[in-house]
């Protein structure tokens, strides 16, 4: 167990600054959630009819009706982020950017952001978007992407983030499903020196599906791309003439802000709707509250804004709190392992959020990167998007943070909008792998299999009872879905898919995803998506894709295949062949890292496939099984047993 050093303490302005503190406010935002949320969002956001009415709706009801927070009132969550902030500090660093060269940074003033938001909230309307429109944004990690976000939530219209490894076919399944009428992309991305054609990706997405007037394309490298005449114009030319200066729209608090897609257990992705009222007010209490933030601070969030960390905790929670907020175009690798404590040291950064999965590859580089640089600005460090092993939290603690700093340990998911578990720096005393404790507003309950309420240390279904402002209200185009989703399993609770342990303090320790869902480098993808693909081939009658425990990546992905041809075997050509679907299909980050043929997959006499089995196997763990009597042919279990994979 770790307690927080003083030093760190030194400054907070926190309203929660202990575990008495933490009780109190834990225990008012259960008691009265109302009235909490109510006296949260009126002091941090700015409301331009501010909102008497707190909760309506529970989740044993939302059948039949949404959720909504703050529904009387009305904003535009863009105001919160820009214009408010022009009156107190406009000269302050909004985003501070570092290209993927490291000499080739920008510092982006609240001021000037607020003209660039504006400018291109005047150019979005002049190609007719207006609101309720949804708008496709495929771009590299850029300023001008936040630009764009913010400028569609500023005309109502909504975002829809697609994280630049994603396929053409990804985006064309996005555009049909939003039904999107415009899409902002840029030339090509820039990672590492490798250019990345984010245009011609585009093309070939927008030619597949209809609905698309308008591509607007930014200049990033000057690579050659083609533009359709009619159909495409330069972000330069699009904002030359306008004004920059944008009034707002105003909206109603529960007006959708972004839809973004993520992974479930079947099916096609899920469009997670979230709105401006409460997912502006979830994200800045949070952000504000976990990492303890301060005046002066310095904020890295070094994810992408493809995923929703970047969305909350790069762009909008930042943002809304006045932060200086860093934004980062390249990789963890480039031009070495020692690129992030490089930039900490150079840009003063007090607060550093990254994923385990970058922990874990950079503590492999060894010590001597992080060593060479002045870390001394660090005070709070986070973790999020998988378990952390203690190992890579140690490393963490101690070589990066060098004992002085706090770590959090976010969980959350694109569904609950923002940071639902954690510690609160500097607050709460950590202990490495552990989320520790719920957020305000958040009461978890653990469940078992078969819906039995687990009280005191336990381990089971990670659930979590009332609604708070930060939850995904639907799934866009199909609430029906949303309801089965996460309302289905344990009745009148939100289902997150997560598997936690409770400990006697009452902390939480997440196990991991208990459907489908498989996490590569924190990227979420569904089993399904893979097996879709995979039983496309020819020559492949039958598939399964499970995930396994993977020392860098947390998790990676094996398939298991069934042959057309009982005589055919496992071949490299069929490898790459299945990979080069799955690449082209979901995107750069979906790939096999095994493949197993076997004669058949363990069914029950019912036909349904026991993937606990497959599982089991995968994660090297065999000998427990649990029971098989009700396969149809338990023989098949010894072929797997014994099956090869490559
Ligand atoms: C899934 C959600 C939240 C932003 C990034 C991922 C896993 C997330 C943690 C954590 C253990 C975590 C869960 C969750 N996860 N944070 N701190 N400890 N697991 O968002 O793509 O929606 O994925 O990521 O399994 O369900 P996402």
């Amino acid at each position: 167990m770790h307690i927080v050093p003083d030093r760190v303490k030194q400054g907070s302005t926190n309203i929660i600054q202990n575990m008495d503190d933490w009780r109190r406010v834990h225990l008012s935002s259960m008691s009265d959630p109302d009235t909490f949320w109510l006296g949260i969002t009126n002091e941090l956001i700015d409301w331009q009819t501010p909102p008497t009415e707190g909760l309506v709706g529970a989740f044993h009801s939302i059948a039949d009706n949404q959720v909504s927070w703050f529904a009387d009132g009305k904003l535009n969550a863009t105001i919160s982020c820009l214009d408010r902030h022009l009156l107190t500090h406009p000269e302050k660093t909004a985003i501070l950017w570092e290209g993927d060269e490291p000499d080739d940074v920008r510092a982006i003033s609240y001021r000037q952001l607020h003209s660039d938001v504006c400018r291109f909230s005047n150019a979005l309307s002049s190609i007719g978007v207006g609101l309720g429109d949804r708008v496709i944004i495929y771009m590299g990690m850029v300023p001008e992407a936040a630009v764009a976000m913010l400028a569609c939530a500023r005309i109502g219209a909504i975002h829809s983030v697609v994280f630049g490894g994603f396929s053409a076919e990804s985006i064309a399944n996005r555009i049909e499903d939003s039904r999107a009428k415009v899409v902002i992309t840029m030339d090509e991305g820039l990672r590492g020196s490798r250019k990345i054609p984010l245009k011609n990706t585009v093309d070939e997405a927008v030619q597949s599906v209809s609905g698309i007037e308008t591509v607007v394309v930014l200049k990033r490298t000057g690579g050659e791309i083609s533009m359709t005449e009619g159909r495409d114009i330069w972000w330069h030319d699009i904002c030359q003439n306008m004004d920059d200066s944008h009034e707002a729209v105003i909206v109603p608090a529960e007006h959708p802000l972004f839809i973004l897609y993520t992974s479930g257990s079947t099916g096609k992705p899920k469009g997670e709707v979230h709105v401006h009222g409460g997912y502006i007010t979830y994200t800045a209490f949070t952000h504000k509250t976990v990492f303890d933030l301060r005046e002066d601070d310095v904020y890295a969030c070094v994810a992408d804004v493809g995923w929703i960390t970047g969305h909350s905790y790069i762009v909008y929670g930042p943002l809304a709190n006045g932060a200086t907020t860093f934004m980062f175009e390249s990789t963890p690798l480039y031009p070495d392992a020692g690129r992030y404590w490089d930039m900490v040291e150079r840009h003063k950064i007090n607060i550093f959020y990254t994923a385990p999965t970058a922990i874990r590859a950079l503590a492999a580089k060894g010590d001597n990167f992080v060593e060479k640089y002045d870390l001394s600005s660090l005070r709070v460090l986070g973790t999020v998007g998988e378990p952390i092993n203690p190992e890579a939290w140690d490393w963490y603690y101690d070589v990066v943070g060098g004992g002085r700093c706090t770590i959090v340990d976010t969980w959350w998911q694109t569904e609950t909008g923002g940071i639902s578990i954690s510690p609160i720096a500097p607050a709460t005393p950590v202990i490495g792998g552990s989320a520790t404790l719920p957020m305000p507003g958040i009461s978890t309950a653990l469940y078992n299999a078969e819906g039995q309420r687990l009280i005191g240390p336990a381990e089971g279904l990670l659930c979590i009872e009332h609604p708070w402002p930060g939850i995904t209200r639907t799934i866009w185009g199909d609430h029906e879905r949303f309801v089965n989703t996460y309302f289905s399993t344990i009745p009148g609770l939100y289902f997150t898919g997560d598997g936690c342990r409770r400990d006697e303090m009452g902390y939480h320790w997440i196990t991991g995803r208990v459907d489908d869902v498989i996490n590569v480098s924190g990227h979420r993808m569904g089993t399904a998506e893979f097996e879709a693909i995979i039983i496309e081939d020819e020559a492949i009658a039958e598939a399964a894709v499970v995930g396994f425990p993977h020392e860098i990546k947390g998790q990676g992905v094996q398939a298991y295949l069934i042959m057309k041809n009982p005589s055919e075997t496992y071949s490299e050509d069929l490898a790459k062949r299945l990979n080069l679907m799955c690449r082209k299909s979901i995107g750069a980050h979906a790939k096999v890292d095994y493949f197993c043929v076997i004669p058949g997959l363990p069914k029950t006499r019912s036909g349904k496939v026991m993937r606990r089995i497959l599982r089991k196997v995968a994660e090297g763990d065999p000998s427990n099984l649990g029971d098989i009597s009700t396969l149809a042919d338990p023989s098949v279990v010894e072929a797997i047993l014994t099956s090869k994979r490559y």
